[in-house]
Formats: C-alpha cells, structure tokens, sequence
C-alpha cells in the first residue's frame, strides 16, 4: 500500500489509560493535534471505579482511540517519532493496558518511549491554550484520585506543598453521590442539583495542621447525617435532594479554597492555577474567582476536555520530555504510585 503523503511529520502519540477514560492525542511542535477520549460507562452503577472492568474496557477501546486520535490529526503512522504514556499513578490493570499497547507500537513503528506522570500532565495540560501561566505558579489539582497543591517552577520541576491525607476531592464528591443513589461519577450531578439549592446543612471542617487536606471525616458525617434524618423521615433524601447537595458542595469548597488560600499566602504566589476533573465544579470556580479578585491573583483553568482525564495533557507534558530527549527503555513496568518528581 502506498504511504500517504505525510502532512505532519515529527509527530507524538501520547496515550492515556490510568483510570476510566481511554484517550489517545496526537501533538506536533507543541501545538496538540487531536485529542480523543472515550469515556467508560460500565462503572455506572457502581458507585465508582472497578479495576477489573476497567482494564477490560481499556483493552476493547484503545485501538480504536489511537486510530480515531491520528484520523483527526490527519497524520498516519509514518509522522509518529515518538509514543508517550502514563507510566503512573493509576491502577495497575488499567496502566498495563496502554503500556502494552505502547511497546508494541514502539516496536512495530520503532520509535522511541517518553514516560509521563499523570499528576504532572494534570497540571501541564494549562499549555494547551492560552492564556498559560508563567513560571512560577500555584496549582491546585483536584481529580477522583488525588488532591495536592503544587508549586510549579517549571514545565519539568514540581513541589507538592500539600495533599490529602485520605480520600480525594474528587472521590469525596463520588462518595456522597453513592450515598444520595446518584451515578458514577456523581461530582457533576452534584454540582447541577447544588445550584437549585440551598446550604443549609452545616457539616464539618477538618483540623487537618499545614497545607494538607483530609475528606474522610466529611463522608462519615454524611453517613451519620443522612441515616439521622431518614429515622425521622424515609423521604429525606429525595425531598431535600438540591439542599444536600448544596451544604457538601459548599463544605468540600470550603475545604479546598482555605488551603488554597493559605498556600498562595506562605509562597507568595499570585499566579493561581486549577487542574484535574472538580475544577469543571461551576462553585469551585466561582469561588476562585472571588478570591482571585479580593487578591489580585490571575487564575488559570484549562478547558472542560483538559481537565478531566485526556491524552491531551499526556501529549502536552510528553513534549516537554521530548525537547530533552528523555525517553525510556522498552523493559519499563506501569507504576502505579509513581512519585512527582523535582528536577
Ligand atoms: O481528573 P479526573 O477525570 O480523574 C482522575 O484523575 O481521577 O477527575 C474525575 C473526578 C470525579 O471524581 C468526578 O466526580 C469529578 O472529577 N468531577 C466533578 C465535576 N466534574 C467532574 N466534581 C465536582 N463537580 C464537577 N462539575
Ligand atoms: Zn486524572
């Protein structure tokens, strides 16, 4: 077969597969390309992730994605020189996907292997799109998997300032859905039921000492909340559904900004960033916002796609890597608790 004429040499695959969403996104110069992301429905009914489904849908879909994700870019194999992957953290099922799928293209395209870290390309996926915060910033990541505060010096040098000490943001938003009888992922239905309400629940403030975070002991109050008020009346739930939802959203809010606002304070930081999927929370950001205007700080948050799991950020932190030649050997293991590193 004759190889089509190539429009977009010198390109990166960067793939993503360290939780529910398959993604593959092709980048070229630094300007990303494609980014095409299939979201797993089959945790639905689960209240969250289960590992052994997941891996299951990675393998069905990643084909497919990475064909979908060069379509778009309008570039085939020959344009790829380089494949990225999540090497971690993720679950293990998950992340071996993609790394199988990675070598095997690595050895049938012979092409070399960038690593990423997937908190780390949370955080780069703000140079995707302007306007991009300059060097250093404070960011604030908040997913279904991690809560950290992150000093950024640079594209490759990350300090964790803070970070939760038990569940994530994001998890404290999928736990109460559980609890509510919402869907997996409930952080978006929670975020739409909570602008029909009010907050009218008072529920706990951690004392948690420095800039880090704890959500454990809001999901218990929740528990214990919720069965209290079903004792006195079985509809509880579904009567006062938007005012639940509004007193956790505030609480999980008040949580999050306090230490964000503590943490701009000691680093002096006024350039203040949002990653990960509960920055899409519509009362997040609003609040954000208000403290960026009582503190003169600029805020950057990325589009809705980059913020919830994509191969986008991959390609965008893979670039990066690429500048440096940084690649890795084809005896690489997933790492499923792989550390942020300071360069
Ligand atoms: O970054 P992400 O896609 O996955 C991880 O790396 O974990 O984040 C997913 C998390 C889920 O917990 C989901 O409920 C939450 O982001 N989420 C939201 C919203 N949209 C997504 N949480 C609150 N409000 C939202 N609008
Ligand atoms: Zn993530």
């Amino acid at each position: 077969m004759k190889k089509k004429t190539s429009q977009y040499p010198n390109c990166i695959l960067a793939i993503e597969s360290s939780c529910d969403d398959t993604s593959a996104a092709v980048i070229r110069g630094g300007k990303l390309l494609s980014n095409v992301i299939h979201i797993q429905e089959v945790h639905k009914n689960y209240g969250g992730v289960v590992p052994e489904l997941a891996s299951r849908a990675h393998q069905s879909a990643i084909i497919p994605v990475i064909e979908a994700a060069l379509n778009q870019a309008n570039c085939n194999k020959g344009d790829i020189e380089a494949i990225a992957i999540t090497r971690g953290p993720g679950l293990m099922g998950s992340l071996l996907v993609g790394a199988s799928v990675t070598k095997g293209l690595a050895i049938a395209w012979d092409i070399p292997i960038i690593e990423v870290h997937h908190m780390e390309a949370h955080i780069l996926a703000h140079f995707i799109d302007d306007p991009k915060p300059s060097f250093p910033f404070l960011c604030l990541t908040v997913s279904g998997g991690h809560t950290q505060l992150v000093k950024v010096s640079s594209a490759r040098s990350f300090d964790i300032l803070g970070k939760t000490l038990d569940d994530a943001a994001g998890e404290a938003f999928d736990k109460t859905g559980k609890m509510l009888g919402l869907p997996y992922p409930a952080g978006p239905e929670i975020d739409r039921l909570a602008q029909g309400g009010q907050a009218l629940y008072d529920f706990p403030i951690p004392k948690v000492p420095g800039l880090d975070f704890s959500f454990s002991g809001l999901k218990t109050a929740i528990l214990y909340f919720l069965r209290d008020q079903k004792k006195k009346d079985p509809n509880f739930i579904s009567e006062h559904l938007a005012d639940i939802c509004a007193s956790v959203q505030k609480t999980i809010i008040q949580i999050l900004v306090e230490r964000l606002m503590a943490a701009a304070h000691e680093s002096g930081s006024t350039s203040i960033a949002l990653a990960g999927g509960v920055a899409a929370n519509s009362g997040l950001r609003k609040a954000v916002e208000k403290c960026a205007r009582e503190n003169n700080w600029s805020v950057y948050i990325p589009q809705l796609q980059y913020c919830t799991d994509n191969a986008g950020m991959i390609a965008m932190a893979a670039w990066y890597r690429r500048l440096q030649e940084d690649f890795i050997d084809l005896g690489f293991t997933p790492s499923p608790r792989m550390a942020m590193k300071h360069h």
